[in-house]
């Protein structure tokens, strides 16, 4: 039966060494909390790091090390001191993590980490080709494994491959700094689907791909050489019923079978019933924003001081990368806050803020939530936040205010919560007198849209979204486009063509014989495909044209003196044999003039953009422009063109990262049907992998083998990966 593979760096359990036998405690964190529920649920295998490093695990555990495991369905990753080193405190913690936070000046990039992390992501990916089966699905997790998707496709190339991404994916202009940015993006790409939290970073991702590895993007699909990549965002949820359960089931614990933490937390209520609890609890991480609240606090009890002595903050943190330098600084950088403020502001009675700096059990997690009036959560960027989710669903009365940072993804679908700006201190102290002021009505109002919409949208469904999407993008890559010119369909054809007894071939020029060029003048034929081109146009019974909406002159110079027969400007000119190029439509210019100064003043304005001029018509070319920008303006330009053109005879044709202008009554389909009348054919063949190709496609009769460069949308019959398959196609096509 085939498997949902799970990889992520962290498993759900941690393995610990102590008296010499080994013990699982549950990982922390929002990837591991998270999946946990999906992974217990289903047929599924979690391959990743078992917390220990080789050098810790004594030869003699390491079957234990294995059985503990397999008990929790997971399979290791084995990593040493030195892999932990380069891969996790190196470039995943200290080059990933604070560069796609925005903390770009923490963000370190020494190759060497580079070079541990590819290491490594191998390590990862072969286990995942070690443990898996042809048919299983695979879904790596998180930033710390950003090349595992294409190593994987390297050596499974039809394996359904997933990835999500648990950090935000920063804007183009933080990402471009970093050195390897193309290869990481390279290595994200062999999934068949990327997901994330948010539709900005999602939006993000899209526009590093556009701009950095120039690939053609439509709405959330990308266009690599042979397949195409759908991108979209699935908001984590929580598992909502475990949290709602556990706070139900601590209400109807008695008092003395509560835990040690929770009787503490009662008899601190006890002796201050008016004092509210405000509750933040996060890893020990810059990106909370941690320092920032603490300072916030300070600034809220300043200016309401008759909040002195009523509220309470309860800082939990927990551990968490300490071997990096900045956590560390963060570390004592806030135990001296706590200090400072405790020791400034408390009274006899009272003391402002509890701090605990630890991992505690899910059961005083529940305590936690349970007792909090006020959950105040102020991360400076976070990917998604889960805690917020769970405060919120363990609220069984529905009372309790989240205050939450906007810089979170959970504010995308939190709006009930009270959403605050994290540097400003003025609002934050505000909010949170309103927070404590706020009636127990509009608390239970607020929470209601929010639990419904966290049991809604819960864990389970998330993945199941995820997993969906994942599986139609593997049936899709079958159906959607026309079929693949598998060998076997290739070698049918070639029989036909080399039984047939007269053959009529049109084929395309760019991105169909050769790839495209920032400058299209460089696109020029090289020696293999005049040698191509040569044979197949000497060959007996064979009549090929070439036909593009290139201007007459380049194709004059490029292969009047190879005498193939050409047809130009999309069907504007002819040239036969080695004649001149004759007019095959009758076309009128006069527009062009009314159309030029349009298109300059979009030159003018969309810097890397320039116009080509062609006898009877006009392109406007935005391939080497911004491509965001690029793609912006071409729309605008459309709307242009169509308003100005109204109902004349003029049409604009969308090209590859072009706009072309020209008459209605000119494309590619109509000359090559007027060839197709000239002779009685057998074979009819058309190659391309355009829009203005379709035309072809459309018009030629059923019988004729139509195929399309590339895996868009087409009428083609068939469709080929790149022009590399092109060129191996017509080959064959000579040795008939
Ligand atoms: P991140 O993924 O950045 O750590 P999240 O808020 O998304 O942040 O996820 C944190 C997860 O870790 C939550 O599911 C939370 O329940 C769990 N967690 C947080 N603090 C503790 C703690 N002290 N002990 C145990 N689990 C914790
Ligand atoms: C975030 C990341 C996870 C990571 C977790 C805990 O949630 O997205 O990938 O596991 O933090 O961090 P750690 O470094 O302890 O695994």
């Amino acid at each position: 039966m085939s498997k949902t593979i799970i990889i992520s760096n962290r498993l759900p359990v941690q393995l610990q060494i102590s008296d010499g036998g080994l013990t699982a405690i549950p990982s922390v964190g929002g990837l591991a909390t998270g999946m946990k529920s999906v992974h217990s649920g289903g047929e599924s295998l979690w391959i990743g790091w078992s917390g220990l490093t080789d050098e810790e695990t004594p030869p003699e555990l390491e079957a234990d090390i294995d059985k503990a495991l397999e008990q929790h369905a997971c399979a290791k990753v084995n990593l040493t001191e030195k892999e932990m080193e380069g891969f996790y405190f190196g470039f995943s913690n200290r080059t990933v993590w604070p560069l796609f936070h925005y903390f770009l000046e923490y963000s370190e990039f020494e190759l060497e980490f580079w070079n541990t992390y590819k290491a490594v992501n191998q390590k990862f990916a072969d286990a995942i080709i070690e443990k898996s089966n042809e048919g299983d699905t695979i879904w790596v997790h998180d930033y710390q494994l950003m090349l595992v998707p294409q190593m994987v496709r390297e050596k499974r190339p039809n394996t359904s491959i997933g990835f999500f991404l648990h950090i935000p994916f920063p804007s183009y202009e933080i990402f471009r700094t970093l050195p390897w940015r193309e290869e990481v993006l390279e290595g994200l790409l062999g999934s068949d689907l990327i997901g994330f939290h948010t539709y900005d970073y999602e939006r993000h991702f899209l526009s590093s791909v556009r701009r950095l590895l120039g690939l053609e993007v439509s709405f959330n699909d990308i266009y690599l050489d042979n397949r195409v990549i759908k991108v979209d965002s699935f908001p984590m949820g929580i598992d909502y019923k475990k949290f709602k359960d556990a706070a139900i089931a601590h209400e109807q614990i008695t008092k003395e079978n509560r835990t040690d933490f929770q009787k503490k937390l009662d008899s601190h209520k006890a002796s201050a019933p008016d004092t509210k609890l405000i509750l933040s609890i996060d890893r020990l991480d810059y990106s909370k924003g941690i320092a920032k609240r603490i300072n916030a606090f300070e600034y809220f009890l300043n200016k309401y001081p008759e909040y002195k002595e009523k509220v309470r903050l309860i800082i939990l943190a927990v551990p968490s990368r300490s071997n990096v330098p900045q956590y560390k600084l963060l570390k004592k950088e806030i135990d001296e806050l706590v200090g400072r403020i405790n020791g400034e502001l408390s009274s006899v009675n009272w003391t402002p803020i509890w701090y605990f700096y630890r991992s505690l059990p899910f059961e005083n997690l529940i305590d936690l939530y349970t007792s909090s009036d006020i959950a105040w959560l102020t991360p400076l960027r976070d990917g998604m936040n889960l805690v917020a989710k769970e405060y919120v669903a363990t609220r069984t009365d529905k009372t309790g205010v989240l205050i939450l940072s906007e810089m979170a993804g959970s504010a995308n679908e939190m709006n009930e919560a009270l959403l605050i700006n994290p540097n400003n201190f003025e609002q934050q102290a505000d909010t949170l007198k309103r927070a404590i002021t706020m009636p127990k009505e509009e608390q239970m109002a607020r929470n209601m849209f929010l639990q419904n919409r966290l049991e809604r949208y819960n864990v389970e469904v998330w993945a199941n979204e995820f997993m969906g999407a994942l599986n139609r993008k593997s049936e899709d890559n079958y159906t959607f486009v026309s079929q693949k010119m598998s060998n076997t369909i290739l070698n049918e054809i070639t029989e036909e063509y080399s039984k047939s007894k007269k053959r009529l071939l049109f084929l395309d020029y760019d991105g169909t014989l050769v790839g495209f060029d920032k400058d299209p003048q460089k696109a020029s034929p090289d020696e293999e495909l005049y040698e191509i081109l040569d044979k197949l146009h000497q060959q007996e019974d064979t009549t090929l044209f070439l036909i593009s909406g290139r201007d007459k002159q380049t194709f004059s110079r490029w292969f009047l003196p190879k005498h193939y027969n050409m047809i130009v400007e999309h069907g504007v000119w002819i040239s036969r044999k080695g004649e001149e190029f004759k007019l095959l439509e009758n076309v009128k210019g006069d527009w062009m003039e009314k159309i030029r100064p349009v298109l300059e003043s979009f030159v003018d304005r969309t810097p890397g953009s320039f116009i080509e001029e062609k006898n009877y018509s006009m392109a406007w070319h935005y391939r080497n422009t911004d491509p965001d920008f690029g793609q912006k303006r071409a729309t605008e330009l459309n709307t242009v063109l169509t308003s100005l053109i109204g109902n004349d005879d003029i049409s604009v044709l969308n090209g590859n990262k072009v706009m072309e202008v020209k008459s209605s009554n000119v494309n590619k389909g109509r000359a090559s049907v007027r060839m197709l009348g000239e002779d009685q054919y057998d074979f009819v063949f058309a190659i391309g992998d355009d829009w203005t190709d379709e035309f072809m496609f459309q018009e030629l009769p059923d019988s004729a083998v139509t195929v399309k460069v590339g895996l868009k949308k087409t009428q083609a019959k068939y469709h080929v990966e790149n022009t590399k398959r092109v060129r191996d196609l017509l080959k064959q096509f000579t040795e008939q």
